[in-house]
């Protein structure tokens, strides 16, 4: 290991010498000077891990000698040498970022002490520092696996991937993302900030319907306390929690309109107001919206501000249907069935190229969602080496009915009963499963197969 490598700055060679004869004999690595101008030259040249500074010199004093270290070397550990009566200046420099003191005169004992448990500090300083390269190392960890997990060969979505990358490369264009339901929005919303240079700061998702509205200004503007019933502390809304990083604003179709006019105003003047204050707030995020909506619709039917509009949809991503695209089935299916076999521990079954070709002529009116919780259910009920097309029990002329098991009626007891029969073909007869497939617990499962004596 590296000795530690401590100067020693003092106007009184006694002081120096003496204490350099010290901690040579510890093996420290040792420097002394005596006016603070050799001090910093010497820092100039050397790396230094631990500053023995005095306070008390003639013309610069140990404070600004400590003021100014603590700027240019920030990481440099600094003990003071304190005369007498000297503890308002010893106050004062911990609070400039000293770690310890000695009071003179001192022993070795002294000097000892302050070492230690200066060494023990920059130990924990060095701790922190490697969980927070750390830290990076998971982020960066996970941002290429953000990537990695975008499957896609087709033309289509290899366009929409090229797309999302040139929004990436400007900091601030405000994107419009469209899409049907689960085809990958809030993906690439991820992929263009993890793209970009608000990388390190946050990716902030909003959902524009779920908010009351009786919240919302506060939710994204923030407000002061006492500014209405229940505000009872400050809070800050979601455009300064997003500060230096990305806004996104899902189901951006759906926010109410009297909000559409604040949202414009904060996006066109990129300052928010907080619900009670007159103080107006500088926010510096990107805005990335979505929504599988028909906004045009909405805006002739007067329900969104073309003005809003325009504001968002600088750059705009529209990502098709997975029916659109059905080369991506194949390696979204291989994929998803890697992903949950890792997942669920189990072994990874091989696919039947049937099962290919069955799931190339649905239309998936969910996408890429529903693909995933469809590979998610084959998996839970398939025990055997070879996942097959059994397993995806879908499919008929686009709406899903479940075959030749479903009787020819709309009354709902008879559907049902069929299709907790086909559940218990397809699984067997095994309950648990069944009840998975059917998407309803086990104890219903058994309380509708009693009522419908099915035992
Ligand atoms: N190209 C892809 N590769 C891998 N996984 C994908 C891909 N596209 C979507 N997914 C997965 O499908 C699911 C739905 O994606 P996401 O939530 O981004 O869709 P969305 O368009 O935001 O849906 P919604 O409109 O319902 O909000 C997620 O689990 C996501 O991980
Ligand atoms: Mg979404």
């Amino acid at each position: 290991m590296q000795p530690l490598r401590v100067l020693v700055l003092d106007d009184e060679k006694r002081v120096t010498d003496e204490l350099k004869e010290y901690l040579l004999r510890k093996k420290f690595q040792t420097y002394c000077a005596n006016i603070p101008e050799e001090a910093f030259e010497l820092l100039e040249r050397t790396a230094i891990d631990i500053l023995i500074l005095d306070i008390k010199m003639p013309g610069m004093n140990g404070l600004d000698v400590l003021k100014k270290v603590k700027q240019e070397y920030p990481s440099m550990e600094v003990i003071m040498i304190s005369g007498h009566g000297d503890i308002d200046i010893v106050i004062e420099s911990m609070r400039l970022g000293a770690t310890d003191f000695i009071r003179k005169p001192f022993g070795h004992f002294e000097v000892q002490l302050a070492i230690e448990r200066t060494q023990k500090y920059i130990g924990i300083q060095n701790k922190l520092q490697q969980v927070e390269n750390q830290k990076s190392l998971i982020t960066r960890e996970l941002e290429t696996q953000i990537e990695r997990d975008f499957i896609g060969t087709s033309r289509k979505i290899k366009k929409v991937l090229e797309l999302a990358m040139m929004a990436a490369q400007d900091r601030d264009v405000n994107v419009l993302i469209t899409g049907e339901n689960g085809t990958g929005k809030e993906i690439i919303a991820r992929i263009i900030h993890y793209a970009s240079q608000r990388k390190d700061a946050s990716f902030f998702p909003v959902n524009c319907s779920a908010i009351p509205e009786s919240l919302l200004e506060s939710e994204f503007f923030g407000h002061k306390k006492g500014s209405f019933t229940g505000a009872t502390e400050n809070k800050k809304g979601f455009f300064e929690l997003a500060s230096q990083g990305t806004l996104f604003l899902d189901e951006i179709a759906d926010m109410p309109f009297l909000l559409q006019s604040k949202l414009l105003r904060a996006i066109e003047e990129r300052k928010v107001k907080q619900v009670g204050s007159k103080r107006l707030i500088d926010v510096d995020i990107r805005i990335i919206s979505a929504t599988n909506k028909n906004i045009l619709q909405r805006i002739e039917d007067s329900q969104f501000r073309i003005d809003l509009y325009h504001r968002i949809n600088t750059f705009i991503i529209n990502i098709p249907p997975l029916r659109e695209r059905v080369e991506d089935i194949p390696p979204l299916v291989e994929h998803f069935v890697d992903y949950f076999s890792v997942k669920k521990n189990k072994p990874r079954p091989k696919i039947h190229p049937n099962v290919f070709s069955k799931l190339s002529g649905y239309h998936f009116p969910g996408n890429i969602r529903e693909l995933k919780n469809m590979i998610e259910r084959a998996l839970i009920v398939c025990r055997e080496p070879v996942l097959e097309e059994r397993y995806f029990p879908i499919i008929s002329n686009g709406s899903k009915t479940y075959g030749s098991g479903v009787p020819d009626t709309l009354i709902l007891e008879d559907n049902e009963r069929a299709l907790i029969q086909k559940a218990l073909e397809i699984t067997n007869n095994n309950k648990t499963k069944a009840s998975e497939l059917l998407g309803i617990t086990r104890y219903s499962l058994i309380r509708k197969m009693k009522k419908f004596e099915m035992e």
